[in-house]
């Protein structure tokens, strides 16, 4: 069996061997690319080649790529997800064949790792109707071939998940119609100008009539490859990277026919270990060691899916988000991300605070997070040996952090005990007093059966902190009063100016801050040069036309799904909740609206509230970010 190193090694080799070029991974944070917060997969930071720009080192690429999912944050507990992981990469830029690609990773899988091909199982595109793109036969046929050379006869089936699993003669390789993949997600809910395509994914069964976990949780149950029981792990997902989006919503090829291929590392060693519990393998199990000593309690794996383990948490889930969270903050502090209260930092805030309340339940009574760094720092000793040689750095800072908030959750949770329904003006005092994170209150809220709304909470903020401006705008020339009311005219100026920015220099613009006062806002976009006046003439106009035009300002609340679908600007990995609330502006906010955005704070009803803008100062601040500061005409 080969260990994480090894593994890592034998992969970058195999890919090597076969003329690809090794890249090392790139920071978590990523760069040249305002679109989100962290590198959330392989690809990502290698967008713009698989856009069509030629890359230096040539059309076949691999690497191992530092990873972070802020959006998986609340499934970790369950056998298989994390929020940092690494991803094994191999690309084609416009070079090889799915052929060569499929029969690779096969290859890599039953030889490399000597995975024993009948707990193989593909899923394949099933094709879309509406936007005319086929099934993906050609990929079902190449697998079906691959399996026949190890002597399976693999059956091409349609989705079954609404059959009951009867093993390999219910099918191996499934068509789905949600295999595809782009950073956004589904084809619906791609915004314009990103790059995806159909894929095909590759599952492990460890629940094999004959293997060790036959006789488990699994026994009976309806089943099948992309199931959520933990039975399936998915293991490796090759991306036919062929599409772009367009601004009318239907697809064009891309200039390249690229392959965009990504494997878990963390789940690809589970699987040579045949154990289904990536926390069980050497790159988590010396993280729980630790626990297990610090709390007196035996780290058991349980083979439940993840929202059996939300009602309950129990002892291994409650060791299992511990790991995955202190891992990935001292991987993010690594890259330079530590707590704080903004983007990025309030991420790893977030993490740090629910590993603690987690330790807490476990009974961990002294400060943990310090001891974990090195432990970290070793099992990344090869791969990132900065890790190690911050470490002392690391730990002083989290430590710190730690201190801060343990404090605050007891004093918390006494007052949660006290009150008897948790909602969300307190948890909004929960936050102010002693900085519970909202998905925090959320959670213990669940616990007690009691559901928390986000945009409610978001709305007794904004609510609060208008009042807070109220009161120390004391210099403002408008006096008191109306201070508040200013910063909500320069929040939908905000919208105004990212959808004239956008309408100007293209659909790519994104707003990477923006910062209000009563008396101007400030916005910054990723962009490399200096504004000339014709365009922020330019700028200027649009943004006042649509003030002249006195459009309605319409805020709706709707599921996220339709919100993007409607081409509402978001963060692509940031987890927004199921409900959100869009804000709309134009004459109608199903169609001829000018700007759409995901957004939970206070806006004008019609833009003829607003007086005409100015852009008066323009600059840089950092590499190629772009900084405006706006306020009203006098
Ligand atoms: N980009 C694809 C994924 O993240 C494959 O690398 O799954």
């Amino acid at each position: 069996m080969l260990n994480p190193d090894e593994l890592r090694l034998a992969y970058l080799n195999f890919f090597a061997k076969r003329r690809h070029v090794v890249l090392p991974s790139t920071s978590l944070v990523p760069e040249n690319d305002p679109t989100t917060l962290f590198t959330g997969s392989g690809m990502q930071p290698l967008l713009p080649y698989l856009l069509g720009q030629p890359h230096p080192l040539g059309t076949r690429l691999a690497n191992s790529q530092k990873c972070f999912r802020s959006q998986d944050i609340e499934d970790v507990g369950d056998n298989r997800h994390t929020t940092f992981f690494e991803m094994l990469g191999n690309w084609s830029l416009g070079d090889y064949s799915k052929q060569d690609q499929l029969g690779w990773f096969f290859e890599f899988l039953t030889s490399i790792l000597n995975l024993d091909p009948r707990r193989l199982y593909a899923t394949v595109y099933g094709g879309s109707a509406q936007f005319g793109i086929a099934r993906d036969a050609e990929t079902a046929q190449i697998w079906q071939a691959l399996f026949r050379q190890k002597n399976i006869t693999a059956q091409i089936v349609d989705d079954h998940s609404q059959d009951v699993w009867q093993g390999d003669s219910t099918g191996r390789i499934v068509y789905y119609d949600a295999n595809w993949w782009s950073r956004a997600g589904a084809p619906k809910v791609m915004p314009a100008g990103e790059p995806g395509g159909p894929d095909s994914e590759v599952f492990y069964d460890f629940g094999l009539e004959g293997g060790d976990h036959a006789q488990s949780v699994w026994q009976d149950q309806a089943c099948h490859p992309n199931c959520d029981c933990g039975r399936f792990l998915e293991i490796g997902n090759s991306v036919f990277m062929e599409y772009q989006k367009q601004a009318d919503g239907s697809f064009i090829k891309l200039p390249k026919q690229n392959i965009d291929f990504g494997g878990g590392f963390e789940r690809l060693l589970a699987a040579s270990e045949d154990n289904p519990d990536v926390f069980a393998t050497q790159l988590f199990l010396p993280i729980i060691k630790v626990l297990e000593q610090l709390s007196g309690v035996e780290y058991k794996p349980e083979l439940v899916s993840a929202d059996v383990g939300s009602q309950n948490p129990m002892p291994t889930r409650a060791m299992r988000i511990i790991a995955d969270h202190v891992k990935a903050t001292v991987m993010l502090a690594a890259d330079g991300v530590y707590p704080g209260n903004k983007d990025r930092e309030y991420f790893a805030r977030r993490l740090v605070r629910r590993a603690i309340r987690y330790a807490h339940q476990l009974g961990i009574k002294d400060h943990f997070i310090a001891k974990l760094v090195p432990v970290i720092g070793q099992i990344y000793h090869v791969a990132y040996p900065d890790v190690l040689q911050k470490q002392d750095q690391i730990a002083q800072i989290l430590e710190r952090e730690e201190k801060k908030f343990a404090l605050a959750l007891e004093r918390g949770l006494e007052q949660i005990a006290k009150v008897s329904k948790l909602d969300e003006e307190i948890a909004f005092d929960l936050y102010q007093t002693h900085g519970f994170p909202f998905e925090l209150s959320r959670e213990i809220a669940k616990e007690k059966g009691v559901e928390l709304n986000k945009i409610v909470f978001e709305q007794i903020r904004s609510k609060q902190r208008a009042e807070s401006r109220q009161k120390s705008a004391g210099v403002f020339k408008g006096g008191l009063a109306e201070a508040g009311e200013q910063a909500t005219k320069y929040h939908t100026v905000t919208h105004l100016l990212h959808q004239a920015l956008r309408q100007e220099f293209g659909e790519s613009i994104r707003q990477m801050g923006s910062n209000i006062t009563a008396e101007r806002l400030r916005f910054d976009f990723a962009f490399d040069r200096t504004l000339t006046s014709a365009e922020k003439a330019k700028i200027t106009q649009l943004i006042n036309g649509w003030i002249g035009a006195d459009l309605p300002v319409t805020g709706q609340n709707m599921s996220k799904e339709q919100a993007l679908s409607q081409g509402a600007l978001a963060f692509f990995n940031e987890k927004y909740p199921a409900e959100v609330s869009v804000f709309t502006i134009g004459t109608n906010p199903n169609k001829d609206w000018v700007s759409k955005e995901l957004c939970g704070g206070s806006h004008v009803k019609r833009t003829g509230e607003l007086k005409p803008v100015v852009i008066f100062k323009d600059k840089a601040v950092g590499v190629g970010v772009r900084r405006l500061y706006l306020r009203e005409q006098s």
